[in-house]
């Protein structure tokens, strides 16, 4: 199938990439003296990961770091978007720091520089020390200046360099799967811890901001927040209400502190004794002014009361996930934040697709993913043109990879990665996203000597 984007819809220099994290890739999960992290200890618990993996291995990144940024330049991306681990550059998650783990992220960038590619930096993508999830984690206040601290020391060494940093991805997974369902790592099981998590994560980002523009980092500092419009199922009351419920703890949670300095009436109603406990000035904390804020977008959520909705399982209308197929979510949501909040540059940090992949004669001949992807960025310049101020896309992922509890079961790459060869492949969305990019660079071409 051929998909195509008009790519005039785009300003010249919007910034297209792809996406990866730390633990879901690099592997050497003990190399160098690196600390363990809630992840490694997770994957020990009989039954936490679907296949019963971890990320021992993963994609051996760690170690394939030059042909790997050759496969990302590869593509023309103007922009790689990765994380780096806590427990790598500082194996205890605070005091002393590992030199050789900075080694590594100081390799990643100026190898993505030397290719002309922009370094878009995450401090935690949730593979917290796990020495510090023994004093308690992300619910023990402490670790708030313990993260301000390694964001310091992070951006001492490639503050200079990178051409943005996040502070959190997807606090809300990381409070909600990681405290109250306990889906995922650290696997707590209590609404109250995940409220005073979500509210230190929170916290920890306002305060990390503050830090880092003291000590004169020039990266564009932000978050990024898995967002989706929430709807009823139906016109029921009951239906309503959950989903303006579900909307309070998923969007306007995060939405209203980072934005309006308060957390939303209906939600702290309803928490009751779990809503978090607060210090004074820490609202004013967490509002501290972004330069840029992340999105990251896969389907919506739709809320019935009696669970009566599903969407239509291994249907064309969901991904492998089960997650439901809908790109105009994307627009929705886009419109609705600009109507809500004052928002700064926005940028799409995760969109895309796992799907059953077949690698064939050394090719996989994945169209649902291009569509998948071909269909968001269509729905994303819409948004555009209606007004919101975006300024890039990340495409979510490079490459197959650690998909936490779902383990390598799910394939998100648009590269495939054979786990026991370790040989990447690009799949045809590969292909299809360097031939959309190279009409990107033409059209920039042409601009250039109009
Ligand atoms: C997001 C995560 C990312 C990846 C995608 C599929 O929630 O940020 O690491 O797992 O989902």
């Amino acid at each position: 199938m051929k998909r195509l984007v008009n790519t005039f819809t785009f300003p010249a220099d919007f910034v297209w990439g792809v996406a990866t994290s730390a633990f879901q890739i690099e592997g050497a999960a003990a190399a160098d003296g690196k600390g363990q992290s809630i992840w490694d200890d997770f994957c020990k618990i009989p039954g936490a990961i679907a296949d019963h993996s971890n990320g021992d291995i993963a994609c051996d990144h760690y170690h394939r770091l030059e042909p790997d940024l050759d496969l990302i330049a590869s593509l023309g991306v103007d922009a790689y978007r990765f994380s780096v681990s806590w427990p790598r550059i500082c194996p205890q998650g605070t005091g002393s720091w590992n030199e050789s783990g900075m080694a590594f992220y100081e390799k990643l960038v100026d190898g993505l520089l030397s290719r002309g590619i922009q370094p878009y930096l995450t401090l935690n993508h949730w593979d917290l020390p796990a020495a510090l999830q023994a004093k308690g984690g992300w619910a023990n206040r402490d670790t708030v200046q313990h993260f301000v601290d390694y964001g310091l020391q992070v951006a001492k060494h490639l503050g200079d360099r990178v051409t943005s940093i996040t502070t959190h991805n997807e606090p809300w997974v990381m409070a909600t799967l990681g405290h109250q369902t306990g889906e995922f790592a650290p696997g707590v099981k209590s609404r109250k811890v995940a409220m005073q998590v979500s509210h230190h994560l929170l916290l920890s980002h306002g305060l990390t901001l503050q830090a880092l523009r003291a000590q004169g980092t020039r990266s564009q500092l932000g978050i990024v927040l898995n967002l989706a419009p929430v709807v009823p199922a139906t016109d029921s009351p009951a239906d309503q209400a959950l989903a303006r419920l579900k909307d309070g703890k998923l969007v306007r949670w995060y939405m209203d502190s980072l934005f309006k300095q308060h957390y939303p009436q209906d939600v702290l109603d309803f928490l009751g004794s779990d809503a978090p406990v607060m210090q004074d000035n820490d609202l004013q904390a967490i509002a501290t002014p972004m330069d840029f804020l992340g999105i990251n977008y896969y389907s919506r959520k739709v809320e019935s009361a009696d669970n009566s909705w599903q969407v239509q399982d291994g249907g064309l209308d969901c991904t492998d996930m089960g997650w439901e197929i809908y790109p105009e979510g994307i627009t929705e949501l886009l419109l609705r934040l600009q109507r809500d909040y004052r928002l700064p540059p926005v940028y799409v940090t995760e969109n895309g697709a796992a799907f059953k992949d077949v690698l064939f004669n050394g090719k996989v001949h994945d169209s649902q993913r291009i569509d998948f992807i071909a269909r968001h960025i269509e729905a994303i310049g819409i948004a555009l043109q209606a007004g919101v101020d975006i300024r890039g896309f990340m495409l979510w992922s490079l490459l197959d990879n650690f998909e936490w509890a779902s383990g390598y079961e799910k394939r998100f790459g648009i590269i495939h990665v054979d786990y026991k060869s370790q040989q990447r492949t690009l799949k045809d969305s590969a292909l299809w996203y360097r031939d959309y990019l190279l009409g990107v660079r033409d059209r920039r071409n042409q601009k250039r000597r109009a």
